[in-house]
Order: structure tokens, then C-alpha cells, then sequence
């Protein structure tokens, strides 16, 4: 069956209502402008909000749809954005902290729940982490339990919630200890940093650990709800949608890019030759979309890496010479050679990071200071330092990612459902991609002309 448009995709959310936690991430917002711009016959998102820095649920949405993630909506069918409504929620919540009544709307009236809401922070406390990533999931699947017409719930997690295993399969692995006994620890010792890490193996941080053990909920309490995982690796700016570059979130890499192109970053600790997992956040969010018209036809949990390593690798020093190729002839460096060497030496890295970045970045201070401007490099380099931290482990280290039922997913759409909700990784043009990427983060979040 398809509608008018041709389109069965937009079909399966004709005249249904849709639940998302997460909307005001940078998944999220993506994940919303879609829905409304590409299945026009929605009935209504309902979006969990917090209350937060002293805004209420519905001003802070009410700011979200003023940002560019949606001009192509307002400048096409602005009437779409009276769909959203925002609810005053916290996922880590029992009952997500909804009353009665709100509960019973989205009881009587929601087919597809979206739980895209988490904390991505790599070093929150352990037990903070578990409160809202797994917790977190547990009420939100609780919710979808009470739901009537439930036909699909799709849990976003992360490729790197196996980061401890070099192959990944598209499969829900079991933790290796039980959940109540990793709940003792992180009460017990939830100020032990050293202890925590012993106690998570290798796992790199409480993001991925929390994310790992909600993956395992899901796996048990979802048995007989319509349920799917999306697992994206490490996402990078829009490929087309809404906009070519579009990306409002420093997590994740940004910062290295933004920090190679303007040539303030020399070196990295990590590993060149190794392939690094970028994927376009529209591929995440038109395969999450498509994921779920498909929950109810599938009796066991699909799990999907949304994943590029297999299909369209690119190793982090193709990317490096794309970077540089496109800081070079947009003329984004703002220091000579925007160029960085990758090293898994720590030695090497640090002695690499004093002699090219710190001097340099203290001379300038020095030299500011005298002249009565703003000293701003040794702050930036300390910030560098921490982005170098946080993903250095994603550096050193590679994975192959299995993404069989991705493909067979795309094999089973209509040309037209490809080309509207392209999720196919082997569409990516790496130079094309990282170029919009590195003039993205500069429009959009630096706020500066390209
Ligand atoms: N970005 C990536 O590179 C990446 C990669 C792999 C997987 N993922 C997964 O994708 C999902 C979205 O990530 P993102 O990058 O969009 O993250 P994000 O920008 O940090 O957004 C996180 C969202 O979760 C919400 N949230 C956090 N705690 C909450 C709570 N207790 N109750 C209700 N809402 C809460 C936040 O709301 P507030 O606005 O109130 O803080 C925000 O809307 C996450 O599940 C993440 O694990 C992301």
C-alpha cells in the first residue's frame, strides 16, 4: 500500500501519533522536522520535555522550532509545527513524572515511540549515568506497555555500547554481571572513580556501560513489544537534510575537525591507518524512521548499526587530508598547516602538543597581554585537550560492524522511500560530506560567514 505520494514510509505514519524523549537533542530536533517534513499526514508528536534553566517544557520547544533545524519547514508548510506538543516530563522519572491525564492521552492515542533521550556525558557518575540511560528506558518501555495502539518502539543506543569487542554484530550482547549488582556498586561507590572503571572493564566510560545494560533491558522487557535498536557510531553533521552541514552539537567529533581545519590542533593521540566511524545525522534519522514501519512485521528484536565502517570506510587519515584539502581552499586555518599527525604514543603526543601548541599558544597570550588584547590560546588549548580526551579511545581503536539487517531493510523499500528516507551509508561521499561538515560547524555553531 502507498499514498498518494507514492510513498509507503509516509503511509505507515498517516493518521498516527508519535512520542519522542529526546526532542531537543541534536537527534531529536533532526528526527522531529523530519517526521513532519517528509510524512505530511501525521496526527501529532508528542515530545517530553524538562523543565530546565528556569523554562517551562513548552518555551523550551517553542525556542527549538526557532532555530534553522527548521526553516526549510517554516519556509515550505510552517502550519506542520502546530502537530508538536510538548510535555512536561523527565524520563528518569517514574511515570516520567507525567499525571494522570497526560498519561492517558498518550495511552490512548500513541502507535510509535521514539526514545532517543540520554545522557551522552562520557564521565558523569556512574549512578547518574544508570538513572537516566537505564532507569530511564525502563520507564519509558513501562510507558509503551500501557500503550493501546503500540506499534513500534524504536530505543537509540549506541554502536559503542560493545566498544569492548572487535566485531559487532547486530545482536543485543549480555552484560557480564547482573544489573542489581552493578546498582549496589555505583550506590556503594558512586565517588570511587578508580573503582568504577576496575569494576566496568572495558568498557571505556558510564555513558556506554549505562547504554549497554539499557540495551539488555530492552532486550528482556520488549520480548513481546514491537520493539527495535538503532546503534549509531560517532555522528557527524546533515549530508543533505535539513540542510547540507547542519549540526548544532559540539559532542562527539566536531571539535577535533574544527580544531585540525583551523590549524590550532597539531596532534592527536590515536591511530591514522585506522578506520573511523562517522555517519551523517539525517542517514540516523530516516533509518530510525524507516526502522519502526517495520517493528510489527519482525517477531524478534532487529537490531541495526547504523554504522559505516563496512560500507563506506574512511580512516581517520583520509579524513585528516579531506580536512585539509577543504581548509586550505575555504580558507578556514586561521594558524599555518592545518594539519595533524596521529601517534598512540602518549609521549609522543604530549611532547608533539607542547613544543607545536602550547609554546606557540603561550607566546601569542604573552604577546596579547603586552598589546592590551584578549588572551584567549591557552584556554583554547585546554579545551583541546579535553575534546583529545574524550575521544581518544575511539582513536586508538577500530571495530567492524556488521550491518546485514540494515541492508536487507533498504533491499525491501521503494526507490522513491530510498531517495526520501536515505539511510544508505554507500551514498556518502566522504569529501563532499567533511567539507559540508567543517563549513556546518562554522555557520552553524561558530556563527561565522563561509
Ligand atoms: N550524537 C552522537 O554522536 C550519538 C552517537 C550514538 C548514539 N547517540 C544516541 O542518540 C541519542 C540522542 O543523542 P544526541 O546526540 O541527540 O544527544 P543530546 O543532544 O545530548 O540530547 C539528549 C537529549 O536527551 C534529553 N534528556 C536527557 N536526560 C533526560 C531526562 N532525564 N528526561 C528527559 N529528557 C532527557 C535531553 O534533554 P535536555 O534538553 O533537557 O537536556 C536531550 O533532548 C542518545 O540516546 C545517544 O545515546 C548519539
Amino acid at each position: 500500500m502507498s499514498d498518494i505520494n507514492g510513498s509507503k514510509v509516509a503511509n505507515f505514519y498517516h493518521g498516527k501519533s508519535v512520542f519522542v524523549t529526546g526532542g531537543t537533542g541534536f537527534l531529536g530536533k533532526t528526527l522531529i522536522e523530519k517526521l513532519l517534513y517528509s510524512c505530511s499526514g501525521i496526527d501529532k508528536i508528542y515530545v517530553l520535555v524538562r523543565d530546565k534553566y528556569g523554562k517551562q517544557a513548552s518555551e523550551r520547544l517553542g525556542r527549538i522550532t526557532s532555530t534553522p533545524v527548521f526553516d526549510r519547514l517554516k519556509e515550505s508548510r510552517s502550519e506542520e509545527l502546530k502537530k508538536i506538543t510538548a510535555i512536561s516530563g523527565d524520563i528518569s522519572r517514574e511515570r516520567l513524572g507525567l499525571p494522570d491525564d497526560v498519561l492517558k492521552i498518550l495511552e490512548d492515542e500513541v502507535s510509535v515511540v521514539f526514545h532517543l533521550a540520554a545522557t551522552v556525558a562520557f564521565k558523569l557518575p556512574l549512578k547518574d549515568a544508570m538513572k537516566i540511560n537505564i532507569d530511564g528506558t525502563e520507564n519509558v518501555i513501562e510507558l509503551c506497555r500501557r500503550m493501546k495502539k503500540l506499534e513500534a518502539f524504536v530505543h537509540v543506543s549506541t554502536a559503542f555500547t560493545n566498544a569492548d569487542r572487535e566485531e559487532i554484530d547486530e545482536v543485543v550482547y549480555p552484560m557480564p554481571m547482573k544489573l542489581e549488582s552493578a546498582r549496589l556498586l555505583a550506590d556503594m561507590f558512586s565517588q570511587d572513580e578508580e573503582i568504577i572503571t576496575k569494576f566496568m572493564g572495558k568498557k571505556p566510560n558510564t555513558y556506554t556501560f549505562s547504554k549497554a545494560f539499557a540495551e539488555e533491558q530492552v532486550m528482556k522487557q520488549c520480548e513481546d513489544l514491537p520493539t527495535a535498536i538503532v546503534r549509531p557510531s560517532i555522528v557527524v553533521s546533515a549530508l543533505k537534510e535539513p540542510r547540507p552541514g547542519w549540526i548544532d552539537t559540539w559532542n562527539g567529533s566536531t571539535g577535533l575537525f574544527v580544531g585540525m581545519s583551523s590549524g590550532v590542533l597539531k596532534v592527536a593521540n590515536g591511530r591514522g591507518g585506522n578506520v573511523t566511524d562517522l555517519v551523517p545525522v539525517d542517514i540516523v534519522t530516516n533509518l530510525v524512521i524507516v526502522a519502526a514501519t517495520e517493528c510489527r512485521k519482525s517477531k524478534e528484536l532487529k537490531v541495526y548499526n547504523c554504522c559505516t565502517a563496512n560500507s563506506n570506510p574512511i580512516t581517520c587519515d583520509e579524513a585528516i587530508a579531506i580536512t585539509r584539502k577543504v581548509a586550505i581552499k575555504h580558507s578556514l586555518n586561521e594558524f599555518p598547516w592545518p594539519f595533524i599527525m596521529f601517534t598512540p604514543s602518549v609521549f609522543l603526543y604530549n611532547l608533539i602538543t607542547f613544543t607545536l601548541q602550547i609554546i606557540p599558544a603561550y607566546l601569542i597570550d604573552l604577546w596579547c597581554t603586552f598589546t592590551g588584547r584578549k588572551a584567549t590560546q591557552m584556554k583554547l588549548q585546554r579545551k583541546l585537550k579535553k575534546v583529545i580526551d574524550a575521544v581518544k579511545f575511539f582513536l586508538l581503536n577500530e571495530w567492524k560492524f556488521s550491518d546485514n539487517n540494515i541492508r536487507s531493510l533498504l533491499d525491501n523499500m521503494t526507490p522513491e522511500d530510498k531517495e526520501t528516507f536515505n539511510f544508505d551509508v554507500k551514498t556518502i561521499n566522504w569529501e563532499t560530506c567533511i567539507r559540508d561538515y567543517l563549513l556546518g560547524a562554522r555557520k552553524y555553531l561558530l556563527k561565522m560567514e563561509n
